[in-house]
């Protein structure tokens, strides 16, 4: 596991950025794995300039999401595919049929989640996946006391996830308590994995993913495992390193 300690957000989203877009220069076709959040906004504001310079193309990429809301209208702001159309895709060359986002109001959600996983997989894998972090050590929607081996699956929010995503909602009633989202497999069988963090409220967790003991409490600590893992970091989410 790489530490790279940026010396702010905005350094770190360049970081974050660069990698992608180096990704997608080496390999015109490449599966990008992408995250919403506060997090990686720089990084996609930092991804539009490159694509505006010129630096970097999207036509090839397929992206996919790693999870969704369960039973929010992909209309619904507070949606992913919302903020991913309102805070990338709209701004850059991506092919609208090479995007794949899981549907939060799928009838038959096993179904979904299955093919979603066989996307993936007939995809290729995931050549790069970026991933934000909870202050719970959540990545995805993978909450602590994770199954590793899950795949794409209906997961339940824990408490504070809903009390930290409740800030993008009207009350803290309106926000699902359930999502759609990729397992811990699925992330770990990505052939790269970038993981971004800022801010002193991440540093508890940025502390037990990188030096703390793997377990399931912690689901990022599993991404020592991985054997191309990445983690960009400010200095206040890197302040117990
Ligand atoms: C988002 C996701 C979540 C977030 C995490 C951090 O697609 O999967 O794991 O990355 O909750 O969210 P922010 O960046 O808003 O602090």
């Amino acid at each position: 596991m790489r530490v790279i300690i940026a010396d702010n957000y905005k350094e770190m989203s360049k970081k974050a950025a660069v990698m992608v877009s180096s990704q997608v220069i080496l390999k015109h076709d490449s599966v990008l794995g992408l995250a919403t959040g506060d997090t990686p906004l720089g990084m996609y504001k930092e991804l539009i300039k490159l694509y505006e310079d010129k630096e970097v193309d999207f036509s090839g990429v397929t992206t996919f999401n790693l999870d969704e809301y369960y039973k929010i209208q992909r209309e619904n702001p507070e949606s992913y595919y919302y903020y991913m159309n309102n805070n990338f895709f709209k701004y850059v060359n991506v092919k609208k049929e090479k995007i794949y986002i899981p549907n939060g109001t799928a009838k038959d959600i096993d179904e979904e989640c299955r093919n979603y996983e066989d996307e993936i997989k007939n995809k290729g894998g995931i050549d790069i996946q970026i991933l934000g972090i909870g202050a719970n050590g959540h990545i995805g929607f993978n909450e602590p006391d994770v199954n590793f081996e899950a795949e794409t699956h209906l997961v339940k929010l824990d408490k504070m996830t809903i009390e930290a995503n409740s800030r993008f909602f009207n009350s803290k009633d309106e926000v699902p308590t359930t999502a759609i989202s990729m397992g811990i497999k699925t992330i770990m069988q990505s052939k790269r994995v970038v993981l971004l963090a800022n801010g002193e409220v991440k540093a508890d967790a940025i502390y037990k993913t990188v030096k703390g003991k793997i377990c399931p409490e912690v689901p990022a600590s599993i991404l020592q495992l991985h054997s191309d893992a990445t983690i960009i970091v400010d200095k206040g989410a890197a302040k117990l390193l």
